[in-house]
């Protein structure tokens, strides 16, 4: 009973932020990202069919503290459904990307782990269950089951089962479009995404009209990119990371994930597209700019963060959907 996964991680092109049920992982608004390749996470799951403690590896190392409590959380979840029979679960996950502040491995390794570990309960694949699986361990992991242009639709009932991520469109819709992660900082985050959030949910006066326009602008931002409008979708996109941060910096205590060379890249992506070059920037909980180009402009998008403080420039293109593989970890 043992089953391996790979997944993407995602760039939300209209964030989430803010949760309307903490424990179950509701968020107030919907949001759309696109899936990130080749980078990936590979989770192998064993259930054991014995009693114990799951045994869970996190790149290399023993998962601790919050991190191994939400692992074990999700592999709770796949015995109440699968029984308890298949017994104490050991998973070994490893992701090739910097586990860096602003590209979110929880999303991927959640996703992988959502996937291994319901075929290795031995499910029939099911990407709405599976997202819905992997949205409890992080919520942006429920859009890193399929490939492509996913929305996360908020949903509208308590228990969930409405909410999950949907493709809106393949990998192969817009095969031109790069994404340029620019790793301006490597330091961890000071306020992780899961505690910024709850702060302005709590908090920050803008937070409600945060969470009404990032609903209107998920619907919005569909016919671009059905079009593959680079510009429409990089307005759009710019416009809802810009929002979400204002809501952050709203929070008491303010919430600033920016750092000057973010500011300084944002600046030189203004400037460059007076001059014809197509590149947009959207920002998670981090420091760490993406740019939305296309395969002519994407040298030119790379100098940019390298010229502002940039150590490493990481190229992504759409992914796909996360896969069940025979290449095992053990
Ligand atoms: C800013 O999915 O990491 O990256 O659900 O608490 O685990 P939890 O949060 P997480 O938050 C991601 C927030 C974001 C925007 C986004 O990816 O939509």
């Amino acid at each position: 009973m043992n089953a391996t996964a790979t997944a993407h991680p995602n760039i939300a092109l209209v964030k989430y932020w803010g949760k309307r049920d903490e424990e179950l992982i509701l968020p107030h608004q919907s949001s759309l990202s696109v899936t990130l390749g080749p980078l990936q996470v590979t989770t192998t799951v064993e259930f054991t069919g014995k009693k114990g403690l799951d045994q869970i590896e996190l790149n290399g190392k023993v998962a601790q503290g919050a991190e191994r409590k939400r692992v074990e959380e999700a592999l709770k979840l796949v015995r109440l459904e699968g029984g308890k029979k298949l017994g104490a679960a050991v998973m070994i996950s490893r992701g090739d990307f910097p586990a860096a502040a602003g590209l979110a491995s929880s999303a991927a390794g959640f996703a992988a782990l959502a996937v291994a570990a319901r075929a290795a309960a031995g499910f029939k694949r099911d990407t709405k269950a599976e997202s819905i699986l992997a949205r409890r361990g992080s919520g942006s992991a429920s859009r890193s089951i399929e490939g492509g242009f996913v929305r996360w639709n908020r949903g509208k009932r308590a228990d969930g089962r409405d909410s999950f991520g949907e493709q809106l469109f393949g990998q192969a819709h817009w095969p031109d479009l790069r994404l340029l992660v620019g790793m301006v900082s490597r330091e961890e985050k000071e306020v992780k995404s899961r505690d910024g959030m709850r702060s302005t949910v709590e908090t920050s006066p803008y937070y409600p009209a945060w969470a009404k326009d990032a609903e209107r602008e998920a619907k919005e931002i569909v016919r671009f990119v059905k079009r593959r409008d680079l510009e429409a979708v990089g307005e759009i996109a710019e416009r809802n990371a810009w929002r979400m941060h204002a809501s952050a910096m709203g929070a008491n205590p303010p919430l600033c994930y920016l750092k000057p060379a973010t500011l300084a890249v944002i600046e030189a992506c203004r400037q460059v597209r007076q001059q014809g070059v197509g590149v947009w920037f959207t920002l998670d909980a981090g420091p760490n700019p993406v740019l939305l180009t296309t395969a002519k402009d994407e040298a030119r998008a790379a100098a940019i963060v390298r010229e502002h403080g940039a150590t490493e420039v990481v190229h992504c293109v759409p992914g796909g959907d996360a896969q069940v593989i025979e290449q095992h970890l053990f």
